[in-house]
């Protein structure tokens, strides 16, 4: 584990304004936190009252099958009615669901009544190319309003949409359909990203073109960029224009009535071994726990101006972009593109302009605009600005303080919102009451019961760093790894039996504040991106001059972590500064730019311990020149 950070300060407090309580919905956090974590169920149920449900459970948790635990047992729903059915039906029609800004400056608006008929239309795209219930989607598009067009279509008619995020390549694009095993592919013609074109039909193309083949039939294309594709049209493979089927298909149709534990969506994400697993989520459990995280933590109102600056194909935007802000009725802003472009104020002048009223952003992103320093966001009118959120990483104390003062003009909390893409949503997370202290994702939610615990097991004294552990089943976590329950098990529940194991270490300070660390398996965060170390290694090994490769994360100043890669050559094959250049685009090639290397080194040797495993924590410390630690283990 990582030694202290110093630059983290326990006793810095930032207490809530009196304007901010006065808005507050929650103003007793404190009394609401003992109440709900008295009784869990009870809590649960009337979050859960607060939705739609086409027929009331009759359990509302059942924990006989540990860890396969089950919500809202019996009860019959669909997130889509919650989503859009019951505002399009409302005086809430007309009201924008989404603002949409295009990288090159075009706008949409669209009311939830507009998003209802779309909705409708694509779902019955889907049905028309024969997709069922139970069925996947594997969605592989740009930021544009059609990704929650699609992912929506496929909630409503119980299909299962797995979002594959478009800055991942060929080869990881093809995993995971491979893994799904999905019936359709949606994708664009491509994508504006910081001035770039992003190919994505040509790499969906790639990614079909394999053996042995998809169970792909059909591609669905959004004309976004109008460059030039090729449409296929043959007997295995047939690709339709999105317009020329929405403009075919009725904008009738019924909400599938789901149960509660039925499938609502796969997204695949890093772990420490193996290829990326998909985390399972649900209609009902997750439906709940979403909306009433959303509510409390970013306390919205019917006035309010939403901007999650996330990407909708990792679980922030799934949660926060597509179903929480939706199933609560607010209005969001989605923008396109990249954040510094064409110049370092375009975020602010989309604050501006929408009256951007909670942003919601990840530590990398502040990082990246901090270094063009506070005169970018000083040109542009932040007043609209009450609430601000972070989430992907510990925040660092220089970059909470620039968001706060330059952006949020030292009058908005920032809510820094730890979670996982198991866990569905917020856990451990202030509301805008509770005091801050930055760095810190403040308490556990209401109900979440956390503990952090050493290698046996135990709970470690305040301010001693240990494994974060939570103890008990809450409505969003995810159900299990699509198609490997044992795999669920074993890597979430078996190294403290019982409980859910995070992956992060932490403290927890004398005021019952947490402090992520960091990951402590072969995670490393990127940019907030998450990566298995398995996977960039299997990437490296992949190329014909690599014998033997290992992966680490260093820090780096914008990006948290960069990827550092050591690599044995095969016979033959001499160093050179060009094949290092090419194994680091290789990496980027097979799973996407965002994971190319800072670095790759060849090397004579790994450090390994006897059992053969590499030992990546000393290749760290080499790295940073810090002490080896303990070394005893080590085959040399
Ligand atoms: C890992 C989960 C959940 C949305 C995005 C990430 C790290 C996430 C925070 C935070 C410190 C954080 C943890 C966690 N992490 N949020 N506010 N403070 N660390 O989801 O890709 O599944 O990654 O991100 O290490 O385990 P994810």
């Amino acid at each position: 584990m990582s030694e202290t950070n110093q630059a983290f300060d326990h006793s810095l407090v930032f207490n809530p304004s009196p304007e901010v309580i006065a808005r507050a919905r929650i103003k007793d956090w404190d009394a609401v936190k003992a109440a709900a974590d008295a009784d869990p169920q009870k809590y649960w149920a009337e979050c859960a009252s607060e939705l739609d449900w086409y027929q009331t459970w009759n359990q509302v948790l059942d924990d006989s099958k540990k860890p396969f635990f089950k919500w809202f047992v019996g009860g019959k729903t669909n997130i889509v009615q919650n989503a859009v059915d019951r505002h399009a039906e409302s005086a809430r029609r007309n009201k924008l669901a989404y603002i949409w800004q295009g990288e090159d400056g075009s706008e949409r608006f669209m009311s939830y009544g507009e998003l209802a008929h779309d909705v409708n239309k694509f779902a019955n795209v889907l049905k028309g190319l024969g997709v069922n219930r139970g069925d996947r989607v594997t969605i592989y598009m740009g930021r544009v309003l059609e990704l929650p067009i699609a992912m929506l279509a496929c909630a409503k008619i119980g299909a299962i949409h797995s979002v594959v995020y478009g800055g991942f390549s060929v080869d990881a694009l093809r995993g995971r359909i491979q893994d799904s095993q999905s019936k359709v592919v949606v994708t664009c013609d491509g994508a504006y990203v910081s001035g770039k074109h992003i190919d994505l039909k040509d790499i969906v193309d790639a990614a079909l073109y394999t053996d042995p083949p998809t169970p792909v039939k059909d591609v669905v294309v959004y004309k976004r960029t109008g460059k030039e594709v090729r449409m296929f049209n043959e007997e295995n493979r047939r690709d339709h224009w999105w317009h020329e089927a929405m403009n075919a298909a009725s904008s009738v149709c019924e909400t599938e009535v789901m149960d509660a534990e039925d499938p609502l969506f796969i997204l695949y994400t890093s772990g420490s071994t193996g290829k990326p697993k998909a985390l399972l989520h649900t209609h009902g459990g997750y439906s709940v726990y979403t909306y009433a995280t959303f509510r409390a933590v970013f306390d919205v109102q019917e006035d309010d101006r939403y901007w999650c600056a996330a990407d909708p194909g990792w679980i922030t935007g799934h949660s926060y972009i597509v179903y929480a802000p939706l199933m609560n009725g607010v209005t969001s802003v989605v923008y396109e593109g990249g954040p510094s472009y064409p110049a370092p104020d375009r975020w602010w002048s989309i604050v501006a302009k929408y009256r951007v009223s909670i942003l919601y952003t990840a530590p990398t992103a502040i990082r990246g605009l901090m270094r063009f320093g506070a005169d970018w966001p000083k040109k542009h009118d932040l007043s609209s600005l009450r609430l601000l959120g972070s989430v992907g990483e510990p925040i660092n104390p220089e970059a909470w303080r620039w968001f706060y003062e330059n952006i949020g003009n030292s009058r908005c909390p920032i809510m820094d919102t730890w979670w996982q893409t198991e866990t569905g949503g917020f856990m451990i997370t202030p509301t805008p009451v509770v005091p801050l202290k930055p760095g810190s994702g403040t308490r556990p939610f209401f109900t979440i019961k956390a503990e952090i615990v050493d290698d046996q097991g135990n709970a470690v004294p305040p301010e001693s760093e240990g494994y974060l552990t939570i103890l008990q089943p809450w409505p969003g976590m995810a159900r299990t790894i699509y198609g490997d329950d044992q795999r669920y098990a074993d890597t979430y529940w078996s190294r403290f039996p019982g409980r859910y194991f995070t992956g992060d270490s932490a403290r927890m300070d004398k005021d019952g504040y947490y402090w992520i660390i960091g990951r402590v398996d072969d995670v490393l965060k990127v940019s907030g991106y998450r990566f298995g170390t398995a996977e960039l290694e299997s990437a490296l090994v992949a190329h014909p001059a690599v014998a033997e490769a290992a992966v680490i994360g260093l820090p780096h100043e914008v990006r948290g972590n960069a990827i550092y890669g050591y690599v044995l050559l095969r016979t033959g094959h001499k160093d050179s500064p060009e094949l290092r250049e090419a194994l680091r685009n290789h990496v980027a090639k097979m799973v996407g730019p965002i994971a190319k290397p800072e670095k790759v080194e060849v090397v004579d040797r790994l450090p390994k311990t006897r059992s053969g495993k590499i030992m990546r924590r000393l290749l760290k410390a080499r790295a940073q020149g810090l002490p080896e630690g303990d070394i005893s283990t080590l085959e040399e």
